[in-house]
């Protein structure tokens, strides 16, 4: 009994500090001029789940990608729109080359290195703005997860007392100086926090804004509907410098 309200408790602070140290409030971000368009794009995490989807959408949509990859050999897509590049995020020299000539970046980085600390999503983050901003590219569009900040708690109880605490608390901790590195960054950021991610079909049929995802309960979303919603965020400048949940 005592070892369970310890675990509670534990949860509860862990929940706590996430929404305390995660970014709550939205920035203000002047946009780009009009005029300037989108047509060439490099999308981080292509190999991933909705790195594919953000691949094969954003050439149906027209754009010229470019596809970050650690291992060109496992990436099996191929498009005259499409370019494959060999690179890693946590090597500044080859974000560097991959960010040139880019008019946005599209991040869907992700790992399994679950149980220790970690910081690949803070430091690979931290390489990708600053190679923007040397190359003088300004929109990001990153997937971090609802849980963190203004939305510590959103993803369930399950989450929030299970998954976050005992498999992912790193991760999270992680995904907290990632959100912050991109707030502070001279970008026109979008942060896209999804919720429970699946392999579904897209249906456009999806929410976002504040107040998405549950205190009770885990929601839903398919990773096709997040690349969806991360691509719409090209043209659109609704959520600049804000972090907008997603979910069906
Ligand atoms: N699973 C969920 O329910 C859930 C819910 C909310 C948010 N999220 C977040 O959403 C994001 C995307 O999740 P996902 O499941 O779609 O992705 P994923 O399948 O885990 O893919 C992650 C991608 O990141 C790449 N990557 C990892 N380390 C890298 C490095 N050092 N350099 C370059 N690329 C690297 C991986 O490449 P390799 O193929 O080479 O490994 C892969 O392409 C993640 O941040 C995840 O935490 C997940």
């Amino acid at each position: 009994m005592i070892t369970l309200a310890i675990l509670v408790i534990y949860a509860l602070i862990l929940t706590a500090l996430l929404a305390y140290n995660g970014l709550r409030e939205d920035n203000d971000i002047p946009s780009h001029p009009a005029g300037d368009k989108i047509n060439r794009i490099l999308i981080i995490g292509a190999t991933g789940g909705t790195g594919l989807q953000l691949v094969e959408q954003a050439i149906e949509k027209g754009f010229f990608v470019t596809a970050l990859v650690r291992n060109p050999d496992k990436f099996k897509i191929k498009h005259s729109q499409l370019q494959v590049v060999k690179g890693d995020v946590l090597d500044f020299g080859s974000i560097e080359k991959a960010v040139q000539g880019q008019d946005a970046v599209v991040s869907a980085l992700g790992h399994k290195q679950f149980f220790g600390p970690t910081r690949i999503l803070s430091e690979g983050t931290a390489n990708i703005i600053r190679a923007m901003e040397k190359a003088g590219v300004k929109r990001l569009i990153c997937e971090t997860s609802l849980g963190i900040g203004a939305s510590a708690g959103r993803m369930g109880l399950y989450y929030t007392f299970f998954v976050i605490p005992f498999i992912l608390p790193f991760y999270f901790w992680d995904k907290i100086r990632q959100e912050q590195i991109i707030s502070e960054s001279a970008t026109e950021w979008v942060i896209v926090r999804p919720s429970m991610l699946t392999n579904g079909k897209r249906s456009g049929k999806y929410r976002h804004g504040t107040g998405i995802g549950n205190y009770l309960w885990t929601a839903r979303i398919s990773r096709a509907d997040v690349a969806d919603f991360m691509l719409n965020r090209l043209s659109d400048n609704t959520y600049l410098g804000k972090a907008v949940g997603v979910s069906r």
